[in-house]
């Protein structure tokens, strides 16, 4: 496996390469990171993961400083999946200046559920995911279904600018228990890592509601912020969404929605200090 800091380094190695597969993290690699990268191996010639963390998709009040990097575990592990090249650019080598071209992804996809909470955030996932794609240049890149929004984003991104690149989706890695791995997970104290497992539940709730055909989405919703904040949780939201579109589909079209596998509820909630977000399609 080779490791590589630098654009042009990478350019000169992956020049005899057609089909690159691409694995954008920030690092702090666990199952999730690695299922991405096996699922990548038979799609290209070259597996190229990038280990950056994007400082543009933080808020200033955000764990930018504080986000685990385990520089040494991640190069075993990338190394033991199969990748063949870690790119790993310094801030210097990927910002050499402060970016001031920057992608906005459109509102109506990228201001709401996320992008909500933490704005601005699509915006400096956009810009370097288009920054790292430049770098790379490479036919498939693949995003976890555990970023739900962010993956539809990315999707609709490279469809816009017409990218020749193909996006795939990888399935959600959990824990035993049912929690969504995450990199945020380290932050959980044994007591909160205990509890963290009730948002995936709290979903898993909504979803089979859902197919039970539940049609009244406010309540819903309220029930399982009630559920979780009676717990001790602070959620931002609980909700039922078109999956398409992530829009709020028309009370009329629910139960259809929900048998047709329209539908995908997503969360996102803090325990503790540790925010945590989740997903499942109905
Ligand atoms: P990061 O949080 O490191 O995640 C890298 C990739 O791993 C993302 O596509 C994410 O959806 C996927 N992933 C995370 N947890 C997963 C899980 N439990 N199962 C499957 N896949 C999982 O997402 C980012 O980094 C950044 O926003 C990035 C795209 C790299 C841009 O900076």
């Amino acid at each position: 496996m080779k490791i590589i800091k630098t654009i042009v380094e990478l350019r000169e190695h992956l020049a005899t390469f057609r089909h690159p597969a691409f694995v954008p993290t920030m690092g702090n690699l666990h199952d999730g990171h690695l299922a991405l990268v096996r699922q990548a191996k038979p799609l290209g010639d070259v597996v190229v993961v990038s280990i950056f963390v994007n400082r543009l998709q933080f808020l200033p009040h955000e764990d930018f400083d504080t986000y685990p990097r385990t520089w040494e575990a991640d190069c075993q592990a990338l190394d033991a999946a199969g990748c063949d090249v870690v790119f790993a650019p310094s801030e210097k080598e990927l910002y050499p200046q402060p970016q001031g071209f920057t992608v906005q992804p459109p509102t109506d996809l990228a201001n709401m559920l996320e992008g909500h909470f933490r704005p601005g955030f699509f915006g400096g996932v956009c810009t370097v995911v288009m920054k790292l794609f430049a770098c790379v240049q490479p036919r498939v890149a693949l995003f976890g279904q555990k970023d739900y929004q962010q993956l539809m984003v990315i999707g609709r991104m490279v469809e816009q600018f017409a990218l020749p690149i193909q996006v795939i989706g990888g399935q959600t890695l959990r824990a035993q228990d049912g929690l969504a791995l995450s990199s945020r997970n380290n932050y959980l104290t044994p007591g909160e890592r205990q509890e963290a497992v009730q948002l995936s539940m709290a979903l898993k709730t909504m979803a089979q509601a859902l197919r039970q055909g539940e049609a009244n989405l406010s309540a819903l919703e309220a029930r399982a912020m009630q559920t979780l904040e009676a717990r001790g949780w602070n959620p931002d939201y609980l909700t039922v969404r078109q999956r398409h579109n992530l829009q709020v589909p028309a009370a009329t079209e629910v139960a259809l929605m929900a048998s047709n596998a329209g539908l995908v509820v997503l969360g996102a909630a803090r325990i503790g200090s540790t925010r945590l977000i989740d997903n499942l399609e109905v």
